[in-house]
């Protein structure tokens, strides 16, 4: 029996909510989000290989009717950005297709949103990042790019080889982009020239070493964003499989962040599991109340699960959920099966009753639900078969957030 919330958000659009899927089979696949008479179906609409080989990465912007999609050229010396239009029935056109330094894996879209915006690119193979500006209606042109070395690899010999930016994310400000560096230990800080859309790299916050930055997400716990409002950064570290919170001051002037280091835990909390779990995204959810982790490879629902009120039906990793306090400290609320093995990415509508997670090695998208009360993920709702190694899936609805 679904929630009446749930109901309301499938409905108060009046029209269909579409989710898209980047897989390394080379697709975008779209999916219609349905319901009927208490029942939600995923089904497949149309699938658009104008991406390139090997989509890694999406970034809709609801507001423009505009999706972007990286193509991580897995086996090319180059990747490439592309652009599309979301038509109404769900399908894409694409707009425009460039070539870009390797290997993009994340994009953010900043600047003023009712005016000049460009899109900034994590480059993982590449070590840069890279920024093109937007026009609104879909075309983009090169701005700049940010290439790194490292003087010696990293404690990680076969991670840490080479710097690895691996997101771009904003402040909740707008006026910085942070961009955790897998390879390099550090999460790299660019300040935005509101003018030109220039980035002015700042003074990097410095994660422990051989933690390998991953993805971030900053928490207002009073729910404003402004330089003066209580901050904190939550990192999650791949190679450590921890959650790092630091409380972050701004400097004046747009001089930059800095730092304090007050928390660090598990992204598995105190759970026993005998893998190397490798967490991938973390978001914070729509009402800023919960913080939820994906976690790879920890496989701690994996058939057979003796308790069937959990049963998962199929192998599958793990998200945590966490409450968040308001000194940012985190308590731990839940471990959940993530409806297969591999969850790379996931994304929450925007009353928060949904997780869409691509798992990647199971080949499919799950659509749990989700307590908003309570923050506790259920049973999937759908769930449906996406070919290839699934990389991103996001919502087409303003006010969806993706990790
Ligand atoms: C709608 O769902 C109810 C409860 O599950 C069921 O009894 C009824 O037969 C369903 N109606 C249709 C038209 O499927
Ligand atoms: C877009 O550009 C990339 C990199 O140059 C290329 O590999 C890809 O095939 C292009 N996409 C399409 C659909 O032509
Ligand atoms: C979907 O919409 C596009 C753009 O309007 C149109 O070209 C296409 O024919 C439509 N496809 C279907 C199957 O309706
Ligand atoms: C393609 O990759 C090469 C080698 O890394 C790089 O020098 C070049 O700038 C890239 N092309 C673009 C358009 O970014
Ligand atoms: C912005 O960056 C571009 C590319 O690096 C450069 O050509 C331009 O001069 C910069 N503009 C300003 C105002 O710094
Ligand atoms: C998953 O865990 C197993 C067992 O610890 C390990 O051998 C494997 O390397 C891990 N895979 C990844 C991708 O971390
Ligand atoms: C599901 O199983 C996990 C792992 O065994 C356990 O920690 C959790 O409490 C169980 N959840 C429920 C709802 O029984
Ligand atoms: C995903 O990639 C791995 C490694 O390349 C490959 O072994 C596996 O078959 C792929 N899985 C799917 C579902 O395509």
């Amino acid at each position: 029996m679904l929630s009446s919330s749930l109901l309301l958000a499938l409905t108060t659009t009046g029209s269909a909510t579409n989710l898209f899927v980047s897989s390394y089979s080379g697709e975008i696949t779209s999916l219609a989000l349905s319901e009927s008479n208490g029942t939600v179906s995923l089904d497949t609409t149309f699938s658009n290989a104008g991406c390139g080989p090997n989509p890694s990465w999406l970034t809709v912007d609801p507001s423009r009717g505009l999706l972007f999609c990286l193509n991580e050229g897995l086996t090319s010396p180059n990747g490439s950005l592309s652009s599309f239009t979301i038509n109404r029935n769900g399908s894409l056109t694409r707009v425009q297709n460039e070539t870009t330094i390797s290997g993009p894996v994340s994009g953010v879209i900043y600047g003023n949103s009712a005016g000049k915006q460009a899109i900034g690119l994590a480059h993982y193979t590449g070590s840069s990042l890279t920024s093109y500006d937007l026009d609104g209606d879909g075309q983009f042109h090169f701005g700049e790019s940010f290439t790194y070395s490292l003087s010696k690899p990293g404690p990680d010999a076969a991670r840490q080889d080479s710097p690895h930016p691996h997101e771009a994310v904003t402040d909740p400000t707008g006026q910085y982009i942070l961009v955790p560096d897998l390879g390099a230990d550090l999460v790299r800080v660019y300040g935005i020239d509101f003018e030109t859309l220039n980035l002015t790299e700042l003074s990097p916050l410095n994660a422990p070493s051989g933690s390998g930055p991953r993805h971030a997400a900053f928490y207002n716990p009073y729910s404003v964003a402004s330089e003066d409002a209580t901050t904190f950064f939550y990192l999650i570290t791949e190679l450590t499989s921890t959650i790092i919170t630091y409380s972050v001051t701004y400097l004046p002037n747009g001089g930059g962040l800095t730092f304090t280091q007050t928390a660090q835990v598990s992204t598995l909390w105190l759970l026993n599991h005998n893998r190397i779990n490798a967490p991938a995204g973390v978001l914070i959810s729509p009402d800023n109340r919960f913080l939820i982790v994906s976690n790879r490879n920890s496989t701690l629902f994996s058939l057979p699960n003796p308790d069937a009120s959990n049963n998962t039906q199929i192998p599958s990793d793990t998200f945590t959920t966490f409450e968040l306090q308001l000194d940012g400290r985190l308590v731990f609320v839940q471990a959940w099966p993530s409806g297969g093995l591999y969850p790379r990415q996931f994304s929450i509508n925007p009353s928060g009753t949904l997780i869409a997670v691509g798992n990647q090695l199971s080949a499919n998208v799950a659509l749990l639900s989700r307590n908003p009360a309570t923050g506790l993920i259920g049973e999937p709702l759908a769930r449906i078969p996406v070919k290839g190694n699934i990389t991103c899936v996001v919502f087409d609805q303003a006010g969806a957030g993706s990790a």
